[in-house]
This record gives C-alpha cells, sequence and structure tokens, in this order.
C-alpha cells in the first residue's frame, strides 16, 4: 500500500512540475486558489463572452458610484479561462468604469505571466466579457435614467 501511496505522490508531483513549467508559477497558484469565483452577493450588472472553442466567460460586476467594488467570474471553459476570469475580475476591483477597456486580453495575459499560445484567446474571452459587463451596467443606467424620467414627467393633459 505504502508503494502505491508513494507512486500516486511521485505522480501528481510530476505532473504539478509539468504545469507549472507549461504555464509559470503565477498561473499555477492562481488556478489553484481562483480567486475572485463565483458571482458577488452584490453584483449589479454581469457580461459574457463565448469564443470558437464554444467555451463562455462570465464577469460579474458590483458598481457603486462608477468604480468597480467587487467583481467575480464563472467559466465553463478550461483552466486557462478560469485563470484569466480570475484574473480579469481581480484588475476591474477598485477601478473605474472609464478605465476598464485599458484592461485588454494583452494585459490579462501579462499579468498571468503568460498563456501558452493555444490558450491566449482565453485572456481575451475575459477582457470580452469584462466590456460586456460595463455595457451592462451603461444600459441599465440608461434606463434607470429614463424611468426616473417618465415618472418625474408631469401627467398627459387631455
Ligand atoms: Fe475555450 Fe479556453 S476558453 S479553450
Amino acid at each position: 500500500m505504502a508503494e502505491f501511496d508513494n507512486f500516486v505522490n511521485e505522480l501528481q508531483h510530476t505532473l504539478i512540475e509539468r504545469v507549472k513549467a507549461a504555464y509559470g508559477e503565477e498561473a499555477y497558484e492562481r488556478w489553484r486558489t481562483l480567486p475572485h469565483r463565483g458571482e458577488p452577493a452584490s453584483a449589479n450588472c454581469r457580461g459574457a463572452s463565448t469564443g470558437t472553442c464554444g467555451d463562455t466567460i462570465t464577469i460579474f460586476l458590483t458598481i457603486e458610484d462608477d468604480t468597480v467594488c467587487d467583481a467575480g467570474f464563472a467559466t465553463d471553459g478550461c483552466g486557462s479561462s478560469q485563470i484569466s476570469g480570475s484574473m480579469a475580475a481581480e484588475l476591474a476591483i477598485g477601478k473605474r468604469c472609464e478605465d476598464l477597456t485599458d484592461i485588454t486580453g494583452e494585459v490579462v495575459r501579462d499579468r498571468l505571466g503568460g498563456l501558452l499560445e493555444e490558450d491566449e484567446h482565453c485572456a481575451w474571452l475575459a477582457a470580452n466579457a469584462l466590456h460586456d459587463a460595463v455595457g451592462d451596467y451603461y444600459k441599465r443606467a440608461l434606463r434607470r435614467t429614463d424611468n426616473s424620467r417618465k415618472q418625474t414627467l408631469p401627467p398627459e393633459t387631455p
């Protein structure tokens, strides 16, 4: 039994070392803990992006006074989409809405310490989902403004 346990431990260690070598320390540590996973209870807008791979990344934002107070992500995609969503959410927190478009696919990829070439599109998906979430926030804000304007208009006269 101890021999089998040793074999499993060694195999696990080898796999982890291969993943670290391929993706780097930053990406590996993020993948292990996946900060910002899930939708914050206070989220007030969301955006999603689906790649040609068929996977979708969704970003949830809590925005108050045009500033991101909290953010989260969900994805049905690969490990790279998970760490990309996690990084995009993290980078968004504390930023003003108008600055969120500065968080591009390149920025997400670079902050992860790079991705394998075949996985780079995952960083772009995460950035696109983030930008979509900001668009959703502005749409909702416009609707609220429109509704409150309607409520303050005087009743129509016959
Ligand atoms: Fe589809 Fe990564 S999101 S391969």
